[in-house]
């Protein structure tokens, strides 16, 4: 078998740390790995794999003083507005964690579980969705498939290393202000305090009054599933929890559906485990994997063929690092 190359692009980040450990467990047939981050962190010594990495500082001939096979990454949209175009042109294929190209229609959005299909049709880049889209897809997309979907009501509560590393600063900086009152800080992320409070503004407000964090949830849905039209609502919140997304999940069929057969869909579906109730999943018993967690299953008796679900997933492995190891290793498995 061909062995590739790798460059990792935000390998200091929480993501790329994360997509490192993946790669590991992953074992696909790479061998050669560079690792790229801002000039504030080039020299900083990452051990990987048994082996002692150097990061580099990414700069405007990274892709072309060597050859790449493959790019993840995970350094957000302006980094990868300028430098993932210029990967791709060297006929490396990136993978980008970041909102750059999500909508663009010439970008596939991909999560293997819901349209691993999509990889095939990719011009050099492919986007991973934002992580709270991701899990509620891989639920959704059996559901559709079986009963469609004809309404989603979001509510999500979001973890602080979804905006990540200062904002884990500022959710520990709050800890040890509550038990010193005299320890004093500057928020690094946040306009407000995370620790010990709730914030129900993601990312910054549109025209509708959305923020942009909703929307992407809406837009990006209604892309991975197929349903332009797809009628969707959303509220994003910020909650007081390390790692790991929970998220409210109401749901509107066209058809008609028995209780059982969806927890039967739900528990044979790739990607998904279900702990039902009187359990149900959360953060701290899913943080470190790779599934997606379902539970909380039940009728919303307000309404004709309404479902409740409550979806857990880690955000930094499902919700980005995981999600793109699985592309890279679909990619390879087509080549
Ligand atoms: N956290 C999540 O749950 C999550 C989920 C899905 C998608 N994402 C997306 O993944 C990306 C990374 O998120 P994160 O949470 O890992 O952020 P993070 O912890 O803040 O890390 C950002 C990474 O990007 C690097 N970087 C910043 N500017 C750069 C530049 N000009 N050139 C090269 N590298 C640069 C940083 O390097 P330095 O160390 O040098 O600053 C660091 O490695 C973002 O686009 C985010 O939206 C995150």
């Amino acid at each position: 078998m061909k062995d590739y190359k790798l460059a990792l692009v935000g390998a200091t980040g929480l993501v790329g740390r994360t997509a490192l450990k993946v790669l590991e467990e992953f074992k696909l047939p790479i061998s050669n790995y560079v690792l790229f981050a801002s000039s504030k962190s080039a020299g900083t010594k990452i051990h990987f794999n048994g082996k002692d990495y150097i990061v580099k500082e990414l700069t405007e001939n990274s892709f072309k003083d060597e050859h790449f096979d493959f790019a993840i990454f995970s350094a957000g949209a302006t980094t990868s507005k300028h430098f993932a175009p210029i990967a791709a042109s060297t006929g490396c294929i990136v993978i980008d964690n970041s909102s750059a190209f999500r909508m663009d229609k010439d970008v596939p959005l991909v999560v293997p579980e819901v349209n691993p299909e999509e990889i095939l049709k990719n011009k050099g880049i492919i986007a991973n969705p934002n992580c709270s889209t991701i899990q509620a897809v891989v639920v959704l997309k059996p559901l559709d498939d079986a009963y469609k979907i004809k309404r989603i009501v979001y509510s999500t509560y979001q973890a602080v290393s979804g905006a990540g590393k200062k904002a884990l600063n500022d959710y520990e900086n709050g800890i040890k202000k509550h038990f010193n009152p005299l320890y004093s800080y500057n928020l690094e992320k946040f306009d407000y305090e995370i620790f010990d409070n709730c914030i129900p503004q993601i990312d910054v407000f549109e025209d509708n009054l959305y923020t942009k964090e909703e929307m992407k949830m809406i837009n990006e849905t209604r892309k991975i599933l197929k349903k332009p039209n797809l009628s969707i609502t959303a509220t994003a919140v910020r909650v007081p929890v390390r790692n790991c997304h929970g998220e409210s999940i109401n749901i509107e069929f066209e058809n008609s559906f028995y209780l059982r057969d969806v927890l039967d869909i739900l528990s044979a579906s790739i990607g998904i485990k279900v702990i039902n109730t009187p359990q149900y999943p959360m953060p701290i018993n899913v943080s470190g994997y790779n599934n997606v967690y379902v539970g909380r299953i039940r009728r919303d008796n307000s309404i004709n063929n309404g479902l409740n679900l409550w979806v857990v997933a880690d955000n930094i492995r499902k919700g980005a690092a995981t999600n793109a190891v699985q592309i890279l290793k679909d990619l390879i498995c087509l080549q």
